[in-house]
């Protein structure tokens, strides 16, 4: 486990791209998996979590090619994947064993997921449960709440479903499963969270309709090839806006990247918070808006966040946190429980890793007060495991009054691997 030291920066200038969209690679595997033809993909993101969707279809006898640039996939159709012949790790990827879990409820052969000891710690009866009306047999631990599952897929029958929380990996494994149901499955939840499901499985030629917060979707259509552009991730972007946000006499440019509306709460929470932050050149790439982002040094104050923009920013948050430490006054957080059941509990570990920098942070259970101040202190924080946190305390460092080693950041590799290396190139030391 490599720990690393970030020195404070003087600026964070220049112009980067960063790496393809996780949640939009992950997708296009998918979907071009039981796709009809060819599909193809390029800008796919190479990280762990993405290699594992890959692999994952690999041993469902789906040929895949990669040279590097673009990523190529022979789709076998709706029902031409096949029975693994072991264990599918899905490591670290919450969304590779949900949306699997919803696709393989679908297949009339057994199948068993597992993933690393972060990901067996996660809820999984949000997607069971749902999963198990529609037909499905899965079995797991803890009453079928945490990985590994067993799942005895087929004969699914369609089901109107309101799902109890805001998630895009719920949404996405029951639409799936529709795919292979008897007729039309809506799901509908309480606040709309990313909808990139909803515009691939329309690129891809599946009938869907949405509606406010919801989504229907017909069984039994047959998908055909595309081929996909995938845009920079806003998530990584993100701790590149707030490390030029907070770092004095920065200026950056960040290319092409993807701003989806159900993705875009944080630019609107840093704007709100003063934050000078510019969409340019907008466009569309594969069914997703795209734009560059420009954003400078900016005098931030404190917010109130809460309600429908939380799901819109919902893996921002260990870096608006660290936006947060650094404004003036004090942002409060809610409506965010969801954060206890990422890759960690995120409002525990950011709190416990800004009161070591010398910030207050009051903890409620969904979510948290923070308290800025002029400066970060200096010394050893926890990545707990989690790339984002491990990534959001990279950026804390680049304020911190001396520096801050991270504990255990190999995790980045999951998201980001370029991540240490783009940091590097685009902030400015003091001469020693
Ligand atoms: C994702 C959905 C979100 C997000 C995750 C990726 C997706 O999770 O946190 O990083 O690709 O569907 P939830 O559905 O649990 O909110």
């Amino acid at each position: 486990m490599n720990s690393i030291t970030i020195k404070p920066a003087t600026s964070i200038r220049g112009e980067i791209s960063v790496p393809g969209d996780k949640s939009i690679s992950h997708r296009s595997i998918m979907l071009g998996a039981i796709a009809n033809g060819l599909t193809t993909v390029r800008g796919f993101l190479r990280g762990e979590d993405n290699m594992a969707t890959m692999n994952a279809f690999r041993a469902m006898g789906v040929e895949i090619d990669d040279d590097g640039e673009t990523v190529a996939i022979h789709g076998n159709g709706l029902h031409g994947l096949k029975e693994p012949t072991d264990v599918i790790d899905c490591g670290n990827s919450g969304t590779t064993i949900r949306l699997l879990t919803g696709l393989l409820a679908g297949q009339s052969f057994f199948s068993v997921l597992t993933g690393d000891q972060y990901l067996r710690k996660r809820p999984m009866k949000r997607v069971v449960e749902p999963l198990s009306r529609m037909g499905a047999s899965i079995l797991g631990r803890n009453q079928a709440s945490l990985a590994p599952l067993a799942i005895n897929g087929g004969d699914l029958n369609a089901i109107g479903y309101e799902s109890p929380v805001s998630s895009a990996q719920v949404k996405s494994a029951i639409m799936l499963a529709a795919l292979y149901a008897d007729g039309e499955t809506s799901v509908r939840e309480p606040s709309l969270s990313r909808d990139h499901s909803e515009r691939m499985f329309r690129l891809f030629g599946a009938e869907l309709q949405t509606f406010n917060s919801g989504v229907t979707v017909r069984g039994g259509v047959e998908l055909q090839a595309r081929e996909i552009r995938v845009p920079g991730d806003i998530s990584s972007a993100t701790f590149f806006l707030v490390a030029a946000l907070i770092t004095p006499g920065s200026e950056l440019l960040i290319r092409n990247v993807g701003v989806n509306p159900t993705r875009t709460g944080a630019i609107e929470i840093l704007r709100s918070m003063g934050g000078s932050i510019e969409l340019l050149d907008e466009r569309e790439l594969s069914g997703e808006p795209v734009a560059d982002l420009l954003v400078r040094s900016s005098r931030l104050k404190g917010v109130e966040i809460a309600g429908h923009v939380v799901p819109r920013a919902i893996d921002e948050f260990p870096a608006i946190c660290v936006a947060a430490a650094c404004a003036e006054g004090k942002t409060t957080l809610r409506d965010a429980r969801e954060l206890r059941v990422k890759e960690t509990d995120r409002i525990a570990a950011m709190a416990a890793n800004l009161r070591r920098l010398g910030v207050a942070v009051d903890e409620c259970d969904d979510g948290m007060d923070i308290s800025g101040v002029e400066r970060l202190g200096s010394g050893a924080v926890e990545s707990c495991g989690d790339h984002r946190i491990a990534m959001s305390l990279s950026v804390a460092a680049l304020v911190s009054r001396g520096g801050i080693t991270i504990s255990d950041t190999d995790c980045v590799a999951t998201s980001f691997p370029s991540f240490f290396r783009i940091l590097e190139t685009v902030s400015a030391q003091a001469a020693p």
